[in-house]
Formats: C-alpha cells, structure tokens, sequence
C-alpha cells in the first residue's frame, strides 16, 4: 500500500515535470526568448551590412566588411561561366524586364542622371520602381514609373516590399529575364544581353555578384524546423542581379503576391538575401558568381580603364564618399559629370546629342 503511494506520488512527479516542460515550450515567453524580428535603421552602407553585423546567428560574417577586395575583377571576361554555347535565338533587348529601385529623394538626381544615360536606351523596358507618385517623374516616364505604395523609409521591411512589387510585376510581364537594379547603378546594356545570351536557354539562372566571399548560413525556419541551419550565396542587390523566367516562377510559393514580405519577415533577411535563400536555399539552384556587377560597396578607382566598357554595371561613392567613381578620362569636368556615367555613357553610346564630338572622343579612349 505505501510502496503504490509512492509509485503514485512518483508519478504524479513526473507528470507535473512533463506538463511544465509542455507548458514552457507553448508558452510565450518562449516565444520571447526568440529573437525579436529586427528593424534595420536607416543606413547609409548597405542593409545587409547592417543586419549581417546585428545577428550573431548568421555565423562567420566578422570578416565579411573589407572582403570585396578579394572579389575584384580579374579578367574582364571573368564571368565564371561552365557552357560557352550561346543560345541559338540571340537575346533582344525586348527580352528583360529591367526594375530600378529608387525612392522619392533621389528623384531629380539619381532617377534624373540614369534616365538621361543608359534607361534612354532602354525605356520600353525599364521600370522605375518608389514610393511617391512625383507629376514631374510620372510625366518623364509614364507609366514605366510604378508608385509601389511602399513607405519611403530604408528598412528592410520597406525594401522587401518594393521587390516584392517588382516580382509580381515581372511575372505579370511576359519577359525571359528579370533584372533588378539600384538607382546608382549604371547599366551597360550590351554587355548584359551578352552576359544573359551566353546561358544555355531554359536553364535556371541567378547571376549577379556575391556579397561576402563565403556563403550566408542561418537557420533553417522554412524547410526545416529551425533548428538546422542552411548555406546559400546571394548576389548583393546594390550591384544589380538577373533572374531567368523559368526559376522566378519557381520561386512563386514564397516570392508572389506579398510571400516575398511574409517569407523575408520569417527568414528576417533584407530583400537580396531573401532572394538567394529562396534560391540556393529552398529551390537548391546554385547562383552563377559574376564579376561584371559592380556596387559602391566597391573600390571603383582601381577597375583597369581598359575594361570599364565590358563590365555589366558600374556604380559610384554616395555623399561619404563622392572620391569612389570608376577612372576614365572623359570630355567632362568633375562638376558636370562627379559619377562619371556621362563619360560612360558617350563611350558606349557617342551619338548621343550631349556627348562631345566624334573626333574629340576618340582621343579620349
Ligand atoms: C498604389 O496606389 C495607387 C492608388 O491607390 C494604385 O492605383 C496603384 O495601383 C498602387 N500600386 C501598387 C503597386 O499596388
Ligand atoms: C552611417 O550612419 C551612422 C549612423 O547614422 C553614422 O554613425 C556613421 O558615421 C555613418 N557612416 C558613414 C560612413 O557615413
């Protein structure tokens, strides 16, 4: 009798301790325990920098800031690719979707500055993508610009947002490659078509330039139960990155219709991290590592002049650090051109009505 009370008691026991172990794993403040999700102050490097600096569990990253100089471009045709058999049908211009994502403070400068260079070349194709419905913008671009209704503010979850609108765009659209773009980015059309044209057609492409020079591990919250982790390289989406048609629609359980917020807001990731996780990460499609995109995360200065006209983009410093612009000699002076894409642009394009003359040009390259 009193050896069967102490098996109840002891059982009781170890009910009770059971029932509070449930209880903690249910409870909220297990919940609490987790990581808040993170808002990413307004920065002025890049998000991702930021958020990689702010997370602990994104492992491996201390070393990430400086390592751009070990990306830097070693051949101009360093572009990494396995199968040289150019698709039979040459790509078109008429063949990319081109998103640009700005915001309404770089409306008259940034915005102003590509739609005088390269967007001129490529109007029809090219959609501007912010926060603020500008007359004056509306009226340069018509309905090429797409008031995305995102809040203006540098967050992640704002970020998110506008790719998420220039995703569903995109595949509303019936072209062969989507390819995204920041507002300081200059685009060399021609040598993207060769870039995307040299793709075996009907494959799975990311191409776009690596952020880090080692894969983003995190946990896993969305094929597994999180408690795995998941390597993925992403391509940093200041540099600008194409998506072939048939992996973007691959991509639809977690990009389409407002997934890519709730799947970035799950992950906790900025926007061009959520897309290799989506990727490399669920998809399992590796990313094709180009150096021929260039961020102003980058050492602009040291690109051989001999090479800028083959790279796919370029870009320049921002306010801390107007000294980072690629070096060519250019017909002009600091003053008129401090990003030098109008040098760029009369190298590629010298029958433009602004560019210096012909003659004048041609010493210059
Ligand atoms: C933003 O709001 C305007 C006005 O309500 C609407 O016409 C437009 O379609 C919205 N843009 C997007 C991308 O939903
Ligand atoms: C970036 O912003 C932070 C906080 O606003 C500031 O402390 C820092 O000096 C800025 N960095 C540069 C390079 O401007």
């Amino acid at each position: 009798m009193k050896i069967s009370t102490i098996g109840l008691t002891k059982i009781c026991f170890l009910l009770s301790v059971s029932l509070c172990i449930l209880l903690f794993l249910l409870s909220p403040w297990r919940q609490h325990a987790l990581p808040k999700p993170l808002l990413v102050p307004a920065c002025n490097l890049t998000c991702t920098r930021i958020y990689l600096e702010s997370r602990p569990e994104v492992t491996r990253l201390s070393t990430a800031t400086q390592d751009w100089r070990r990306n830097l471009v070693k051949s101009p045709a360093n572009v990494g690719l396995k199968d040289d058999s150019r698709s039979s049908d040459l790509l078109q211009l008429d063949d990319l979707f081109i998103a640009v994502k700005t915001t309404k403070k770089y409306h008259r400068t940034r915005v102003d500055l590509l739609l005088q260079t390269w967007i001129s070349q490529a109007n029809k194709q090219t959609f501007i993508f912010t926060d603020y419905e500008d007359q004056v913008l509306r009226q340069r671009a018509g309905s090429q610009m797409v008031n995305t209704n995102c809040t203006a503010v540098h967050t992640r979850q704002a970020l998110c947002c506008k790719m998420a609108v220039e995703y569903d765009k995109f595949v509303l659209s019936s072209k062969k490659w989507f390819c995204h773009m920041d507002d300081d980015n200059y685009l060399n059309l021609r040598a993207l078509l060769d870039l995307l044209s040299a793709f075996p057609h009907n494959t799975d492409v990311y191409v776009g330039r690596p952020s880090l020079d080692h894969p983003v591990e995190t946990l896993d919250k969305i094929k597994g139960d999180g408690s795995s982790s998941l390597k993925f390289w992403f391509a940093t989406g200041g540099a600008g990155f194409c998506i072939s048609r048939g992996l973007a629609l691959k991509m639809s359980p977690w990009a389409s219709m407002g997934n890519f917020i709730s799947t970035a807001e799950k992950v906790r990731l900025p926007d061009d991290c959520t897309i290799g996780y989506i990727i490399e990460g669920l998809l399992e499609v590796k990313m094709q590592h180009s150096n021929l995109f260039h961020s102003h995360l980058e050492n602009l200065q040291i690109l051989p002049q001999i090479s800028l006209l083959q790279q796919v983009t370029l870009s320049y410093g921002g306010p801390e650090n107007r000294r980072n612009v690629v070096r060519i000699s250019g017909a002009f002076s600091l003053e008129q051109d401090p990003t030098k894409f109008k040098a760029i642009h009369c190298l590629l394009y010298p029958e433009t009505s602004w560019c210096p003359q012909k003659n004048h040009l041609s010493s210059l390259t």
